[in-house]
């Protein structure tokens, strides 16, 4: 299929393909989304086709206003503290997992009896939903497996001929996927760190469990709350290393590994250095920075073909700081060296 690009001023366009059961790449300020209808099954189902998705990985269910969830009918009933995280951090990068009602087709919740709505603060996205008339289900519009797209041209790079078309926004704002939390579980739990911080959640929610999978890998045969968090993910072709130790370390452990092959993910401190290609993530301890410019600079490893290694610092699980780690976690596939001990 041939995949159109729309500007801005073609909301309406995208709309109506949306209406019609096609899939469409839409920004928001967290990732683009591969958006679908996602109250028709058929027309979601080939969200998971294009992706190449595994089918036990439910999606998130879009909306542009916090009336929709009442309006559409998507839940048995809105938690207390749903309404509260709501008047307090939406529209923003917050996915709040609920007790789904019968509304929704079994590809979204992928057999669960929750399911997941957010409320996106992008103007273009809450008025490509307004437009559409419906709810929108939309993962991270890339191939399963592959980081996250941020702009539009990085959904074409995976996309393109696989969707009906992708409307171009420009840059994601946020860089990183929206931050998910449960509350059907008796405590609520964070399933996947984003833009909204534990501490942002848990001014609102009081006691707030982390999922362990936020940080560790599943053990082999364990359950994953998030089906998405047992998938690797965010993996560049190259092999990502992350390295645990102080600023000296890290330096002396990546130039003493140099060749034409290796790359440093790094700070701008760490530029002049280094002797291997280096690809910054910004000013060091500015972790919303890092988030915007993670997954480009994750692509960008594959753009430049030679290189087989990157190696990063382990991250600082502070604020924002913890959605990083998780995701160069991932991308890492969990294998951390531990300088002191080299
Ligand atoms: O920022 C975002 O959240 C982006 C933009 C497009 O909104 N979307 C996104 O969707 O990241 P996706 O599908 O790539 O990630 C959704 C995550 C997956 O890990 C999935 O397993 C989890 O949320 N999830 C969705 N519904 C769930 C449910 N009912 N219970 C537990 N986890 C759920
Ligand atoms: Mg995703």
């Amino acid at each position: 299929m041939k995949t159109l690009l729309l500007d801005k001023s073609q909301t309406k366009t995208a709309a109506e393909i949306l209406r019609r059961g096609g899939i469409v790449g839409i920004p928001t300020e967290t990732v683009y989304g591969l958006a679908a209808d996602a109250l028709n099954g058929g027309a979601v189902a080939k969200i998971f086709a294009a992706k190449g998705r595994p089918m036990d990985n439910p999606l998130i269910v879009h909306i542009a206003d916090f009336s929709d969830i009442e309006k559409y009918g998507l839940v048995k009933e809105i938690p207390d503290g749903a309404e509260r995280l709501a008047r307090a951090y939406w529209p923003g990068p917050l996915t709040i997992i609920m007790k789904r009602s019968d509304v929704i087709p079994k590809e979204v919740s992928a057999g669960l009896d929750t399911v997941a709505i957010r409320l996106p603060s992008h103007p273009l996205a809450r008025q490509i939903i307004r437009e559409a008339g419906v709810p929108l289900a939309a993962p991270s519009a890339n191939l399963s497996g592959s980081p996250s797209p941020t702009t539009a041209q990085h959904v074409l790079n995976d996309m393109d001929g696989k969707i009906d078309a992708v409307l171009d926004g420009g840059a994601c704002d946020v860089g990183v996927e929206s931050t998910v939390i449960t509350l059907a579980t008796d405590v609520p739990r964070l399933l996947r760190p984003g833009g909204i911080t534990v501490a942002q959640l848990r001014a609102v929610l009081g006691k707030t469990e982390i999922d362990p999978a936020v940080t560790h890998m599943l053990e082999e045969g364990a359950e994953a709350a998030s089906p998405g968090m047992k998938y690797k993910h965010y993996a560049p072709g190259a092999n990502v290393v992350l390295l645990k130790g102080g600023d000296s370390a890290y330096i002396d452990y990546v130039n003493a590994h140099a060749d034409d092959r290796t790359a440093a993910l790094c700070c701008d401190e760490d530029i002049p250095l280094l002797n291997v290609k280096t690809l910054t993530l910004g000013k060091r301890g500015d972790y919303a920075a890092q988030a915007h410019i993670l997954f480009d600079r994750l692509r960008q490893i594959d753009d430049d073909g030679g290189i087989t290694t990157v190696y990063s610092r382990l991250p600082s699980t502070d604020g924002v700081g913890l959605a990083v780690y998780n995701r160069l976690i991932r991308a890492a596939g969990f294998e951390v060296i531990e300088l002191e001990k080299v």
